[in-house]
């Protein structure tokens, strides 16, 4: 009896769900990539880079409060934070890792003096470090916009050297098939600007959302949330738009996310001393709008990461609480009713384990019914006492749980499998 007891609990504490401690982090590059969401380097709470891939498989039951992160996949080459992430390769197979800081994991030492391009290959779990010959200055580069069109080509703009805290201005072309830079225009004034959101419409025109600027005349700056810098990435040519925005919102916002939404509307999330957390620029209206949000409010967040699954969650993950703690959560916005929610509802609510854990369960308990009735049988024959065999038969059902701890394991495993 013990012995399937300590079982079943050395089943659940094996599996992800239960035991699994992942570590907190900051200024981590997150991407899906079909079943997949990746969670790639990031800072620790030492400011150092990580040289770790966390993965997510979000097509299985989950919740927030033990989302099943695998640390299993090959860890990179170099440690890295505050890079950017796309896809592409041969089948459309690999994440491409460029910018931000990077580190040899065993020195501690920069890698400043080459421009990195690192290739996650997600069907073999292989990476691979290319030097760029030809190539901006990537290495260093941090809170830039990096989009990709999804059909090979990707867009860089701005973001600051963390190494002399230049801001830059230089927008840039990637394709990534031949590995070729080109340098795209910059508006009559150039936006010299880091910290922002950026997103790509579905239109082509990269928005330029918040963060800092550096003008001209060497001063950093906010840029009003309400002014909207926008790079043509088909015609290649800068628009500025002032978009409307109730009272009730920072004017200003850095450090937050941006997902777009197939509707067109841009769900910005968390930055630092903001109000809303959330807000929404409904880019068909030209303006922003506070939503009403219920559910349990996370801490504001900044240097979190965002990605939208099923064309409806956000995965808000990691990043820095406004105390300077960082943060391991997740956390899931339900953009269909704007509701903070602990478990995406359309999901099979049985993951693999539950479903081992059940039927390990009844199985047992049918088992021992079957084994305690052979027994009562034999029992009743040879003794008289029927009340008495009852009594054995009700110890039975406790025996499953026996003590407090497996009533523990059993509320747990409600709770986890619970869609609220
Ligand atoms: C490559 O894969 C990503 C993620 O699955 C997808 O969004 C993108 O459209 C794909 N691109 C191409 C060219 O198939
Ligand atoms: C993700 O989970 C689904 C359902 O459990 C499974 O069919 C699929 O193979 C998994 N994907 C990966 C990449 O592990
Ligand atoms: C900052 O560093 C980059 C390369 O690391 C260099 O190209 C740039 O000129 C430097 N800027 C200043 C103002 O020193
Ligand atoms: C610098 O330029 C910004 C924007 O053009 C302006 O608001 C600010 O007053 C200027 N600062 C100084 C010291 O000239
Ligand atoms: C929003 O949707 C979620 C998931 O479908 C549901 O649990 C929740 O009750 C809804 N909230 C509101 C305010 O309608």
């Amino acid at each position: 009896m013990n012995a399937i007891i300590i079982f079943l609990c050395f089943i659940f504490v094996i599996h992800p769900i239960s035991c699994q401690l992942i570590q907190e982090r900051y200024d981590a590059t997150s991407i899906i990539k079909d079943d997949m969401l990746y969670v790639l380097g990031g800072q620790d709470q030492n400011d150092k880079p990580i040289s770790e891939i966390l993965s997510l498989n979000i097509t299985t039951s989950l919740n927030v409060d033990s989302p099943p992160w695998s640390r299993s996949l090959k860890a990179p080459p170099l440690a890295f934070e505050l890079s950017g992430a796309f896809h592409g390769g041969a089948n459309n197979d690999s994440i491409y890792v460029i910018c931000g800081l990077m580190n040899d994991p065993a020195s501690g030492a920069n890698i400043n003096n080459e421009q990195t391009l690192l290739e996650y290959d997600t069907q073999k779990d292989v990476w691979t470090r290319t030097a760029m010959a030809s190539a901006p200055q990537l290495n260093g580069r941090v809170k830039f916009a990096l989009l990709s069109d999804n059909k090979g080509m990707v867009y860089l703009h701005g973001g600051y050297n963390y190494y002399n805290y230049t801001y830059l201005g230089d927008t840039y072309s990637f394709d990534i098939s031949s590995i070729t830079w080109t340098p795209l225009p910059s508006p009559q004034t150039p936006i010299i600007a880091a910290d922002f959101a950026s997103v790509l419409l579905n239109d082509g025109r990269l928005v330029i959302i918040g963060g800092y600027e550096q003008p001209e005349n060497g001063t950093l700056v906010h840029r009003p949330i309400s002014q909207l810098d926008m790079f043509n990435t088909i015609d290649k040519t800068w628009t500025r738009q002032t978009v409307s925005q109730p009272k009730e919102m920072s004017d200003h916002r850095r450090y937050h996310t941006s997902t777009l939404l197939p509707n067109g509307d841009i769900v910005i999330i968390g930055g630092i001393d903001v109000v809303p957390n959330v807000v929404i620029l409904e880019t068909t209206k030209n303006q922003w709008r506070i939503p009403v949000v219920s559910g349990i409010e996370p801490p504001l967040l900044n240097q979190h990461c965002a990605e939208l699954v099923e064309n409806r969650y956000i995965f808000i993950m990691f990043g820095k609480r406004a105390d300077g703690q960082n943060s391991n959560k997740l956390f899931i916005l339900d953009t269909e009713n704007y509701s903070w929610i602990t478990s995406p509802k359309n999901k099979v609510l049985l993951s693999t384990v539950a479903l081992v854990f059940s039927i390990l369960l009844f199985g047992t308990s049918v088992s021992l019914y079957k084994r305690r009735k052979n027994r009562l049988a034999n029992v009743t024959i040879q003794a008289e006492n029927v009340s008495m065999s009852e009594n054995v038969d009700s110890h039975t059902n406790i025996m499953v749980y026996p003590n407090e701890e497996s009533h523990k394991i059993k509320d747990r495993k409600f709770r986890i499998f619970s869609n609220k």
